[in-house]
């Protein structure tokens, strides 16, 4: 999208140039010419009219939803709805659901069910945060939910989780793309309207990547939010609650104030970032890109929690070495 806007906007410099060179010149400009500008609004007018069009399928109203093949939003489904949902196969599994692809009227859905009683908090405080997060291309898209069945329903993608990007990533771009993306989520989480959010139940890395879902435009968005909790007076305590005592936890993938004083917060997650940019690089193994970003990920490694950057800061970054990338990469 923002390459045609850029070409369409040479293209009328261009024209501009054309028209006043030959002014200055006192020729007038010829039919040519002018038949040149019509065709230049006319393209632009066609592909104003098809990103509104885009857009307005992204925004759907409060409590709604668009999938590929629905023509217009439709309302989260209820109920009755989700009991007329054709339950397929088993696609994944966590301590507190069960999640299934599913078919809805001829839609592939993702149907996630409570396993059991003792983790109904859990499963209905991630219900929760995706009603308030729902309206954005950083988490997945809520299809319905119904509590008196513990269910849950979202958005199917065919990728899967983003531990599957070390088969799909092929080149250094896309690599770095996907980095780019995992900060954008973090500061859409860290500089949120609820206050600054954060993922408890991010203990390893496999754990991490298992809550991020692939889109098919090979994006990712994050799907499990049973574990955000908002950081207060710069700190939350993970753990507290039933869910998290229970997970595997890697020293090497934690920062030395969770490990050592259970601190965890923003700067917590920009720890981890090199590991997850690395996960993504590493399946297209450019040591020229890893060195690029050496100083950068070496500073989310300070054991000073306040000298590691803001996601903000790695979004800067990141998108100047992808602006660069043409040239290096
Ligand atoms: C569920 O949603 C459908 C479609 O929007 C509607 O026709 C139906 O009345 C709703 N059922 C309940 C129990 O709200
Ligand atoms: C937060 O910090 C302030 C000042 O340090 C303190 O007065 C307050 O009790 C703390 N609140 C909580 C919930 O710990
Ligand atoms: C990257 O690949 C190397 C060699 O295959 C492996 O030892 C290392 O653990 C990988 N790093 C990550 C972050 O996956
Ligand atoms: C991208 O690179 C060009 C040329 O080096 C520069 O003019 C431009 O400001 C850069 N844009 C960003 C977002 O870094």
């Amino acid at each position: 999208m923002v390459e045609v806007k850029g070409l369409l906007a040479v293209w009328q410099i261009k024209l501009d140039l054309d028209f006043h060179r030959r002014r200055n010149r006192r020729q007038i400009p010829n039919s040519n010419h002018y038949i040149q500008y019509m065709i230049y609004y006319i393209v632009s007018l066609i592909f104003i009219v098809s990103i509104e069009a885009l857009a307005l399928k992204k925004n759907c109203p409060e409590e709604h939803f668009i999938l590929p093949a629905l023509s217009d939003c439709h309302r989260w489904l209820n109920c009755s709805e989700i009991r007329n949902i054709n339950i397929m196969n088993n696609i994944g599994y966590g301590t507190i659901k069960n999640v299934f692809k599913s078919n809805w009227r001829g839609n592939i859905v993702s149907v996630s069910i409570l396993k059991h009683k003792k983790y109904l908090y859990d499963f209905n405080a991630g219900l929760n945060m995706l009603k308030l997060l729902n309206s954005n291309s950083f988490i997945v898209q809520l299809v319905g939910f119904c509590h008196e069945l513990n269910i849950i329903v979202t958005e199917y993608h065919r990728f899967n989780n983003a531990i599957n990007l070390k088969y799909l990533i092929k080149d250094s771009l896309s690599a770095l793309k996907l980095c780019l993306n995992y900060a954008q989520i973090l500061d859409y989480l860290h500089n949120n309207k609820l206050g600054t959010l954060v993922n408890c139940d991010s203990n390893t890395l496999h754990k991490l990547l298992s809550q991020l879902l692939i889109t098919n435009d090979l994006n990712i968005v994050l799907a499990d939010l049973d574990s955000i909790e908002i950081v207060k007076n710069s700190t939350v305590t993970c753990g507290s609650n039933s869910l998290q005592s229970n997970n595997n936890i890697d020293n090497l993938f934690m920062p030395p104030e969770q490990i050592n004083y259970g601190i965890f917060n923003d700067k917590s997650e920009i720890w981890k970032v090199p590991d997850v940019c690395q996960y993504f690089i590493n399946s297209s193994n450019d040591d020229l890109l890893k060195y690029l970003l050496f100083d950068v990920h070496k500073l989310c490694k300070s054991d000073i929690a306040d000298r590691r950057p803001s996601a903000q800061t790695l979004i800067n970054k990141y998108r100047s070495l992808l602006n660069d990338s043409l040239l290096t990469l």
